[in-house]
Parts: C-alpha cells; structure tokens; sequence
C-alpha cells in the first residue's frame, strides 16, 4: 500500500499563443477545468499503475470538492483519509503555452490538512510500504509525518515542489528526494551533478525530456528518456513520481524504476490534463518494448 498525503487541486487551464506580460490583456484559445494537485496526480498515477493507494488530504466545501473526490474514487483510490473543510478547494491557475507551462497554485482547503487528520489516519500510515508527499501541504503536517515514519522505518519519497517550501534539515528524514533540474537548483544553490554526488541513492533529478539521474555511490547513472511529441507536460513529474513509487514498491532497483517512470512520464506528456495521459502498466510495458524491466 501506497499513501499519498498531499494536495488535491482543480485546474484551471488556458490555452493561449502567447503569455501575457505585465499590465497587458492577452485574448487566450480555450479554458477547461480538470482534476490535478500534485497529490492528486501522484496517487492516481501510481494507481493506474496497478498499485494499492490510499490518499489522505482535504478538498473544500464546494462542487470542485465533490469532483475531485468522486474523480479520486473512480481511480480505486481509497479516499477514506480526504477531509472536507469550510475552505475553498485548492485551485491551480495553469497557462498553457506551446506544451509548456506557467503554474499558479491557490492552497485553500490543502492548507487545512494539519496534524488532527493525519492522527485519525495513522493506522493507515503505519500500514504502508512508502508515503509519498509534496510541499503543496502545510510544513509542519510534512514534519509531523516525517516523525511518524522514521518511528514505524516506513520509507518517504519527498517531491519537493513547490521549492520554495522546501527545508533541508528535513534531508536525512527523506528516503528519495525527486527535484526537477531547477528545483535541485533553488534547494541547493548547486548544479544538479554536486548535489547527487552529496547524497547517494537518495536524490534522483528529473530532467525533463532528457530523463532522470542519481548517484549510486561510485558514478552518475543518467537514464535517457524516451523520446516523445508533446501536447501538455503538465504532471510529467507527477507521472515519474507515481510510478516510480509503484515500481519500488514492486521491489525494482532504483535503476529500473527510474527506467520504468521515465516511460511513464513520456506517455503521460501525449495527452491533455495532468492525469489525462497518465498510462496503464501495459501501456508502460508495451512502449519498454513488451519486457519487465
Ligand atoms: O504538477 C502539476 C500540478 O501542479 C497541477 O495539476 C496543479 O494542480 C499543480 O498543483
Ligand atoms: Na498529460
């Protein structure tokens, strides 16, 4: 079993040719409102994957949260540990632009997942073969479970975005650490070659196109991605995560599991919306040429 504690967004997406700059108006193509948060997208992409996943986390008193709840549901999410609150639903104000995008993150509700709703959880956390989180939650919730998991050895994957929430003393409570290139950047303030070196086995950069590396303790391994056309790379990271998540817990090596998300990842770039591309385990094995790895 898998748990996800984090965040659970709708988004808010706007197509568009151009960014607008400041002060300017810019007329965008098409607006759509479809289910993400890094938690979210997380969960369900290990889920798909085939693995067991548990999601703890809060959405509000509002249609966004009946939503993403019943979205979470038809994914065979156990959502048993998601709190509705007097907030808002977390939101997140997507531009997309040329398959790229530009994020802006409303917490409400996610903000609201304090230590109380992991408490009536904890059984569920005890449970589990790996927590995975984000920083779309509140600090000290991502503290209060890096306690309980370090008491009950259970492994942590960290994905630290948004960056700028992220602490580094919180380093040696982390099993994995799954920066992106600018995130490794903005935590450390290294280039992404120190900070692996650093911390062996342990942080694995993803690299966009270009795949994922980490230090195995003698040499930089750098896995490839696979080669792909774009339409939205909204949730690329997310996709990694999950299904680097379930390939660990199905006993991969760090190797094969980044090889396996790296494929993921490039299935889930071909389609619109952060879980919209997000693949079954035999689109994974198909596009990694029909063998295990
Ligand atoms: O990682 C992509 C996600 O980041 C989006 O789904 C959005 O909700 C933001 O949280
Ligand atoms: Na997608």
């Amino acid at each position: 079993m898998i748990t996800v504690i984090g965040s659970i967004n709708m988004d808010l997406v706007v197509e568009t040719d151009t960014f607008p700059k400041q002060g300017e108006t810019v007329q965008g193509k098409l607006f759509t409102t479809i289910p993400g948060g890094k938690g979210a997208n997380q969960a369900v992409a290990a889920a798909r994957l085939g693995s067991q996943v548990r999601m703890i986390g809060a959405v509000g008193d509002d249609s966004f949260g009946i939503e993403l709840y019943k979205k979470l549901m038809s994914e065979n999410i156990d959502v048993s540990g998601i709190v509705k609150t007097n907030n808002s639903t977390g939101i997140a104000n997507i531009l997309l632009h040329n398959r790229d995008n530009r994020i802006l993150f409303v917490p409400g509700a996610n903000f609201d997942l304090n230590k109380e709703i992991i408490d009536a959880n904890i059984q569920l956390i005890r449970e589990s073969k790996l927590v995975m989180m984000q920083l779309e939650i509140p600090a000290e919730t991502i503290e209060y479970v890096f306690t309980i998991c370090q008491e009950h050895a259970i492994p942590v994957l960290l994905n630290p975005a948004p960056a700028a929430n992220f602490k580094k003393e919180w380093m040696n409570q982390i099993t994995y650490l799954t920066p992106n290139e600018t995130e490794c950047e903005l935590i450390f303030g290294a280039d992404w070659e120190t900070v692996l070196k650093e911390y062996p086995n342990k942080v694995i950069v993803t690299l966009g196109s270009e795949g994922a590396a980490y230090y195995d303790g003698s040499k930089i391994v750098r896995i490839p991605g696979f080669k792909t056309t774009a339409v939205d790379t909204t949730g690329a990271g997310d996709t990694f995560n999950g299904a680097f998540a379930h390939a660990i817990c199905s006993g991969k090596s760090i190797d094969d599991a980044v090889e396996f998300a790296n494929i993921a990842a490039s299935l889930s770039v071909e389609k619109f919306g952060a879980q919209g591309g997000m693949p079954t385990i035999d689109e994974v094995l198909a596009r990694l040429g029909g063998h295990e790895v």
